[in-house]
């Protein structure tokens, strides 16, 4: 299959919305990924194994994200066996070329325990986890306010006086504060993977596809209420564009666009999605710009123009006055439409902390309020009523292997199910 988009490009957009966590602006992921690259290096790993490390971390980057939403580890062998099964379920999404040896993927997700344990002793199979554990602790300690070249010193010397380091890690350490490029890289905090992954590694649809799966489980795993959802409104939208006769590389376009349409959610905090009451003005606001940084995040990755759109702009309505850009009806493309529709019709069917699962009935009159209303497209919701039950099964079917893997990889259960 051909190319479609980059890894790299599709990386950043990754770490993007993992950086946007809690309000959070400091490229923290991307930058211990761009780090673990970099020791890696210096350790003498050839530029495949490099690669692995930094793909490595920011799987355990992700993971570890996912894990704090559901857990509190009472040791580090507890830790590293919550991570074992979340990225286990991520690698499993993983495009299955990827799995091969010494592809992207070989054990991305497989944390050792030695992770935690701050590299101290680190027998060659685990060199990896050293260096990655490397990373962690040395990018809290740069302080980006000060000249580039300081920061490098400054947070080598402190990792190195914790005296947790094994001797060869110091070593690498010592060498690593003397890399001038790195500290002014790590400063400049943009296009970091860029540089280092190179544009070759070619993502053909498929694998889009299945990319896009793993960080739905990201967006959606942070909440139990939530669990389901982008899985839902993929596999909804795609039914409808494959009723409205859309090809099928639209469709699965439009499965990508589906999986990531909630990317902003992000910068929510999981304690608001979960609030059983009213928002306060300052929570909905919040909650508000999601689909803006949807749309700016996916606008820049390759190939993604469409997507973009489709899934961004899924708050819009056919009276002009959705959010967050407020375009009118005739801006507003089908896939977009489509979108909308999808995203209220998949909420509707989700138990919610205020509410149960609608039924059927209820489903279709509050989505003819909303063509009533002027929110949702009259057309894509009569072809959706007509089809209830055909879009529905596809819904549950996404939205059941959503729910086995939200419990394979051993996440928090909602108080209510
Ligand atoms: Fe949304
Ligand atoms: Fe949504």
């Amino acid at each position: 299959m051909s190319h479609f988009t980059t890894l790299q490009s599709l990386l950043s957009g990754m770490t993007a919305a993992l950086d946007l966590s809690d309000g959070r602006t400091s490229f923290h992921y991307e930058r211990t990924a761009y780090l673990s690259y970099r020791i890696a290096e210096e350790c003498g790993l050839t530029a495949k194994e490099c690669r692995r490390a930094l793909y490595r971390s920011l799987m355990i980057g992700a993971a570890e994200y996912l894990k704090e939403c559901s857990y509190t580890a009472r040791n580090l062998h507890e830790n590293a066996v919550y991570l074992k099964d979340i990225g286990k379920t991520m690698r499993q999404l993983l495009p299955r070329t990827w799995q091969e040896p010494g592809g992207p993927a070989q054990d991305a997700a497989e944390l050792h325990p030695t992770l935690k344990s701050a590299a101290k002793f680190i027998p060659k199979p685990f060199l990896l986890d050293g260096i990655i554990a490397l990373a962690r602790k040395l990018e809290p300690e740069i302080r980006y306010g000060e000249p580039a070249l300081k920061q490098g010193e400054q947070a080598c010397r402190t990792v190195i006086e914790s005296g947790r380091l094994s001797r060869e890690l110091r070593v690498v350490t010592e060498r690593l504060a003397k890399r001038d490029l790195v500290w002014m890289d790590l400063a400049l905090g943009k296009e970091l993977l860029g540089t280092l992954i190179g544009k070759e590694l070619s993502l053909n649809l498929d694998e889009a596809v299945s990319l896009s799966q793993l960080i739905a489980l990201i967006i959606d795993f942070r909440s139990p209420f939530t669990r389901m959802h982008s899985a839902g409104v993929a596999a909804s939208a795609v039914s409808l564009a494959e009723l409205l006769g859309m090809s099928a590389e639209e469709q699965k376009k439009m499965a990508i666009a589906g999986n990531l349409h909630d990317l902003g959610k992000l910068r929510v905090p999981a304690s608001i999605i979960e609030k059983n009451g009213k928002l306060t003005e300052e929570e909905f606001a919040l909650v508000k710009e999601h689909p803006y940084f949807t749309y700016q995040i996916l606008k820049r990755i390759e190939g993604f123009g469409e997507i973009a759109e489709w899934a961004g702009w899924h708050h819009e309505k056919m009276n002009g006055k959705g959010y967050p850009f407020g375009l009118p009806e005739r801006e507003l493309p089908l896939g977009t439409r489509i979108m909308s529709a999808a995203d209220v019709f998949s909420a509707l069917t989700e138990e919610r902390p205020y509410r149960k699962a609608l039924p059927k009935e209820k489903v279709l009159d509050i989505l003819r309020e909303n063509v009533e209303a002027g929110s949702l497209s009259r057309g894509i919701t009569e072809l959706l009523s007509a089809n209830y039950e055909k879009i529905d099964s596809a819904r549950r079917e996404a939205s059941s292997a959503a729910g086995k893997r939200y419990l394979q990889a051993g996440m928090k259960q909602s108080e209510t199910s």
